[in-house]
């Protein structure tokens, strides 16, 4: 059992393979945060809840005085606005009568064997017999809210998860004005947050400072997860590093606008809250209606931060992702896009694919500029039927032609989008999403529609069925190239307006699910101006997602090594472009770290670069399963060191390991000691280029010697071992 309930303490404790989180319900209902962390065999919890220091300005609990115990100190499994709590709330409710205190107090639970789906939301899956998941009921009296808290604890993973459903029960309205999904509690400041930033060109650098007094917070209100920060927060006790220490990881499997905020109080301890941003939003309950929160994911090891990613990574791998591609080698892709942006026809593709061909790739994939009068970036986003004056005798001819020369084919879609110079917008101008009596900001030249609306979905869905009903696709590119303004829909009451943030997201899943119900074997790719939608809720959908219109390798590293924070490798839509100063060689050793493709005029490259590629794409094949199955060790971070980055992949089986360092910029001395990790010391692994054997012991404590074997601007190397 992963779930216990002392019945005599009222005592939770929520056991995953090797942490416990506990919480209690104490004198009239209320519940007290106690433990998260390391796995402890104790049942004695209660005493963590004594805080001291009580003065007149902590409010009592009504129901008894007890000055041990306020909201204003005491840890809280999930904290109300308005009732003697003044740090961050994760929930806070107005009452049809207007008043926004709120207070929840336990009234049942029930343990479940196994995990419930979120309606109309992403979330892990569990399989039978490897979670359970704990449903608390609890009762807000004044505005007769039922709040429903989930705990989903992995047997073999040290990984839970948390969601929220509220219910209206009353018989008046409410309106909820903050439901997080998550509310953690630490006794503790000291630690260091771990988070990615970004902009558009430059996704998820690994930034990270010391928790301070006071409130910290990363947040977006762009309508989608953002290039500027991601729904990703770790804290790391000070001291930690990538293979030692404690860390605490969570992210939400959300594509919206979503905030994680961290206190520190005046005692010195730690409240951090996860879930929709409260910002810009507000959901109008109607007596029956409920109300379901985004999936928190929360890790907990205490063997550093490298430990907390593989987690991630095993986690979405097995529970999160759904596409059969999963598993499986991807094609290795040619996109037309920095080929040759809005300027193709069918021959000119058929000469790509034709190229292409030659050197071992499997996929052509036409990009943006396919579809209305599209030349530019100035039009036609919704009107999603072939250009024939582009391509000459149609969409089904080109895939004929490019099937002929051995090749799959591939799509680029921008669904949610509408330009204002477009058939569907002349004819449906309150589509997109605007406010009565103020112009729209284009951003792209472009509109955003709105997807909360059910015909706009349908009208979508339908242009773009009949497309990949009636030709030969085998993958999709779904991109999303700007983000939300002027909020307003043309159907929602005024009462309901600050919905429309969430009832995007809603309904660009509905769209997505769609999609791939009906379409189960296309490879979809999720893409939003490079990775401006990089995050758990689209990898539920698609099992790759472009990381950055950043191709140049150097740069890429720090892209892809903050998204490996939490996200696996194999969702790292990756390419080799003509677009760096950085060898070819180098820029296919990172593009392998990912999905693996070119994004390039095969028709340009030299005869040299074309036997090169070959090569590349027969050392994808060998490499792929490591970047799929593998497990990660970040050995050389390039934000830690400025001249040299380095990472390992080691099989499930350790009987392989695939070591690939790049030199940013050239180092102070060509003396190069790298020490590998994850490998069994026992074990004897072949170094496949020169022969040699050598023990676990020493790749990992000695280091394997890279002395002037990669020591130039942009040089890379790829070392394989395998057991002997
Ligand atoms: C942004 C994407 O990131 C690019 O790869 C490309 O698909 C363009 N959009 C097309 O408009």
């Amino acid at each position: 059992m992963a779930i216990f309930f002392d019945e005599s303490k009222k005592i939770f404790k929520l056991d995953t393979s090797s942490t416990t989180y506990a919480f209690a319900v104490h004198e009239g209902g209320y519940m007290f945060h106690l433990y998260y962390g390391a796995y402890l065999p104790d049942n004695n919890l209660l005493p963590l809840l004594y805080r001291g220091g009580f003065c007149s300005f902590h409010p009592n609990y009504p129901q008894y005085i007890n000055n041990e115990i306020s909201p204003d100190i005491t840890p809280s499994e999930y904290s109300c606005y308005g009732t003697g709590d003044f740090r961050l709330s994760a929930l806070q409710i107005k009452n049809a009568d207007g008043n926004i205190s709120t207070d929840i107090r336990y009234v049942s639970h029930r343990i479940l064997k196994d995990k419930p789906a979120l309606t109309g939301l992403p979330s892990l899956r569990s399989d039978t017999g490897d979670s359970e998941t704990l449903e608390v009921t609890a009762r807000d009296n004044a505005t007769g809210a039922v709040v429903k808290l989930y705990y989903t604890v992995y047997l073999n993973l040290p990984v839970m998860t948390r969601s929220v459903i509220v219910e209206n029960t009353s018989e008046n309205a409410m309106d909820l004005e903050r439901v997080f999904s998550t509310c953690l509690e630490l006794p503790t400041m000291d630690y260091d947050m771990v988070h990615l930033y970004g902009q558009w060109f430059k996704e998820r650098t690994v930034t990270e400072r010391p928790l301070a007094h006071g409130i910290q917070t990363v947040a977006s209100k762009r309508g989608s997860s953002s290039h500027n920060h991601n729904p990703f927060v770790a804290l790391k006790q000070h001291g930690t590093t990538e293979e030692n220490g404690s860390v605490y990881g969570i992210n939400l499997i959300y594509s919206g606008n979503f905030s994680i905020d961290i206190e520190v109080d005046g005692r010195n301890t730690t409240r951090l809250i996860a879930g929709i941003n409260p910002t810009d939003f507000t959901w109008h309950l109607e007596p029956g209606e409920s109300f379901v929160s985004p999936e928190a994911v929360m890790v907990y090891t205490d063997k550093g931060i490298g430990e907390m990613s593989r987690i991630f990574h095993r986690t979405y791998m097995k529970h999160l992702i759904k596409s059969p591609w999963r598993d499986i080698e991807r094609p290795v892709l040619i996109n037309s896009w920095e080929a040759a942006y809005f300027d193709f026809d069918d021959d000119k593709l058929v000469e790509f694919a034709h190229e292409a061909a030659k050197m071992g790739v499997d996929m052509l994939v036409m990009d943006d500029g396919w579809f209305g009068v599209r030349n530019l970036d100035n039009c036609s986003l919704g009107d999603w039927y072939v250009n024939e004056k582009k391509l000459k005798g149609g969409l089904g001819k080109l895939i004929e032609r490019v099937n002929a020369e051995g090749l799959k084919f591939g799509i680029w879609y921008e669904p949610e989008m509408i330009s204002p110079d477009s058939d569907l917008y002349r004819a449906h101008p309150d589509w997109c999403l605007h406010v009565p009596g103020r112009d729209n900001s284009p951003a792209r030249l472009q509109y955003v529609l709105d997807m909360s609306r059910e015909d706009v979905r349908d009208n979508i869905f339908n242009q773009m069925y009949e497309v990949l009903a009636n030709n030969k696709i085998d993958y999709v590119k779904w991109d999303f190239n700007r983000n939300l303004t002027e909020v307003g829909s043309a159907l929602l009451p005024a009462n309901r307006q600050k919905e429309i943030m969430h009832r995007f997201v809603l309904g660009t899943y509905d769209l997505m699910n769609r999609f791939v119900t009906a379409f189960p074997n296309i490879l979809f790719e999720n893409c939003s101006g490079g990775g401006g939608r990089f995050d758990a809720g689209m990898l539920y959908y698609s099992p790759q997602i472009w990381c950055s219109d950043n191709t140049d390798p150097i740069e890429r590293l720090t892209i892809q090594f903050g998204t490996s924070m939490c996200y696996p490798v194999s969702t790292f839509g990756a390419h080799v472009s003509a677009n760096s100063r950085a060898s070819i060689q180098t820029r296919a050793n990172v593009a392998m770290c990912g999905t693996f493709g070119y994004e390039l005029d095969p028709r340009k490259l030299t005869d040299e670069e074309k036997a090169l590629v070959r090569e590349q794409i027969k050392d994808y094949r060998k490499y792929s399963k490591f970047v799929r199955e593998g497990d990660l060790y970040r050995l050389i971070a390039p934000t830690d060191d400025p001249f040299r980055c380095a990472w390992q992949f080691v099989s499930p089986d350790k009987k392989e390991t695939m070591v690939t360092s790049v030199i940013m910029r050239r180092p102070e001395t060509a003396f190069y000691v790298l020490r590998l990790r994850g490998l069994d010391p026992n074990t004897l692994y072949k170094d496949s280029d020169t022969g040699e054997v050598y023990s676990g012991a020493l790749l990992m404590n000695a280091g394997i010697n890279l002395t002037d074997k990669v020591y130039n601007d942009g040089d890379s190397i790829v070392k394989y071992f395998t057991a002997e």
